[in-house]
């Protein structure tokens, strides 16, 4: 049997099929059953989906959710979220319920700027290379003209070019540093032309240009969400001892890169599912904000929180680089409906709804570790999943729900207390 192949992508998608399964699952048929289960019966749609990407063989489903009643800048929303880890969607939902009650969250668009960078080798002296850079400056405009009329238009284009002096770090580095508007695009592939067109202009017998590609890094491209409510007994408030304790986990975030890992990877759980369900790039928002958490030289946490005069104050300030038009958001059927569910909004509209989406992770997150622990929620969860498995009856689960209120949840545990009901 062998498992390498010559030629793979230009088989069919059957013949890929068949390979695979004969060099890898002993040609049992079962297999082929699997991956076919989950083509879609709609052909069109079908094709739509193998086309996204290379070698295509099957889809791989992840439940779609939807938490309601956010109330965000005094609008309220249903957010969409693909996500498979259970008690995500219900500890968003729970949380907007919380916040809408104490005056919702407040979310600000501080600034949209995105980054690109031809990086190049210059040897020569650095005064020919400003004097140089200066006298071809609009040419480097004027080359993407065609490129950013459209752009244009829509309020975006080309900012600014810097030429940065980059030998302090490595011999002979240096770089044009472009910043773009690219509105309700990620800008993804307009940023990269210009930076090619742009690259082509400006080489020459001693600029050798190493790459030109778009920074997901953008520290320019930030949002704030936040939440606050007094300190305080009534019901519209939160109790000292939360607060207190609320913060305390926060300044150990701070203070601590093994839990600021785990508290930003609590925000990323409310933020990749949303951009999953709206046609986003996760990879690149994730890689963007954790480099902002290291920000200061310390991976710290991206939630803050303040209790002063009274109040306590909690938000969040993230770099996000979102798209609701182009790429897959109007490519995937998916996409569309979670961008129609969200009243279409615009780039920065999104950027909003994003980042509330992470605080409320977070909080949900935070108010579980400081007060119950995690595990009660987790272990209700993984009680019904065993019931379910048991094919338990909508009696025998109410039964063994109450039973477990004040036990350990294990999966054998759950199977003996289900066989003595049996009895
Ligand atoms: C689990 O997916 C996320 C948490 O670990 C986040 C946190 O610890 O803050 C619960």
């Amino acid at each position: 049997m062998t498992k390498k192949v010559i030629g793979f992508s230009k088989l069919s998608k059957n013949e890929k099929i068949e390979w695979l399964v004969k060099s890898y699952f002993n040609n049992d048929s079962n297999a082929i059953v699997e991956l076919k289960k989950y083509w879609n019966t709609d052909e069109k749609l079908q094709q739509l989906h193998d086309e996204f990407t290379e070698n295509t063989i099957s889809n791989f489903y992840l439940p779609y959710g939807v938490a309601p009643n956010f109330l965000i800048n005094d609008r309220y929303y249903t957010i969409p979220m693909v996500i498979e880890e259970s008690s995500v969607v219900a500890a968003a939902s729970l949380t907007a319920k919380f916040w809408e009650t104490r005056g919702g969250f407040k979310a600000t668009v501080i600034n949209t700027e995105k980054i690109g960078q031809i990086h190049f080798i210059y040897k020569g002296q650095k005064e020919g290379l400003e004097t140089y850079f200066q006298q071809k400056k609009q040419d480097l405009y004027d080359v993407t003209a065609p490129l950013t009329e459209n752009m244009k238009k829509r309020g975006g284009g080309i900012l600014d070019i810097e030429l940065r002096d980059k030998t302090g770090s490595l011999s002979d580095y240096y770089q044009l540093h472009i910043t773009f508007e690219t509105k309700d695009s990620m800008g993804a592939n307009f940023i990269n032309s210009c930076l090619e067109a742009i690259a082509k202009e400006f080489e020459n017998d001693e600029i050798e240009v190493i790459m030109s590609i778009l920074s997901n890094y953008i520290p320019n491209c930030l949002v704030k969400a936040e939440v606050q409510c007094p300190i305080g007994t009534d019901e519209k408030s939160i109790s000292p001892e939360f607060a207190r304790r609320f913060k305390q986990a926060i300044d150990i975030a701070n203070a601590e890169v093994h839990r600021a890992v785990t508290h930003n990877k609590g925000i990323m759980n409310g933020i990749d599912a949303v951009i999953l369900a709206t046609g986003n790039d996760f990879r690149a928002v994730e890689a963007g904000v954790h480099a902002y958490a290291s920000k200061n030289g310390n991976y710290q946490s991206l939630t803050h929180c303040n209790i002063e005069n009274n109040t306590f104050h909690f938000w969040i300030e993230i770099p996000l680089s979102l798209g609701t038009v182009g790429g897959l958001t109007s490519l995937h059927p998916l996409s569309k409906f979670s961008l129609e569910l969200l009243g279409k909004p615009t780039a920065k509209e999104l950027m909003k709804i994003v980042a509330v989406a992470g605080l409320a992770q977070n909080f949900a997150a935070l108010r579980a570790l400081t007060t119950t622990g995690i595990q009660k929620g987790h272990m209700k969860m993984h009680l019904t999943n065993i019931l379910k498995q048991l094919n338990a009856t909508p009696e025998e689960k109410t039964y063994l729900l109450e039973y477990f209120k004040d036990k350990t949840v294990t999966h054998s545990a759950v199977v003996k207390a289900y066989e003595e009901l049996k009895k």
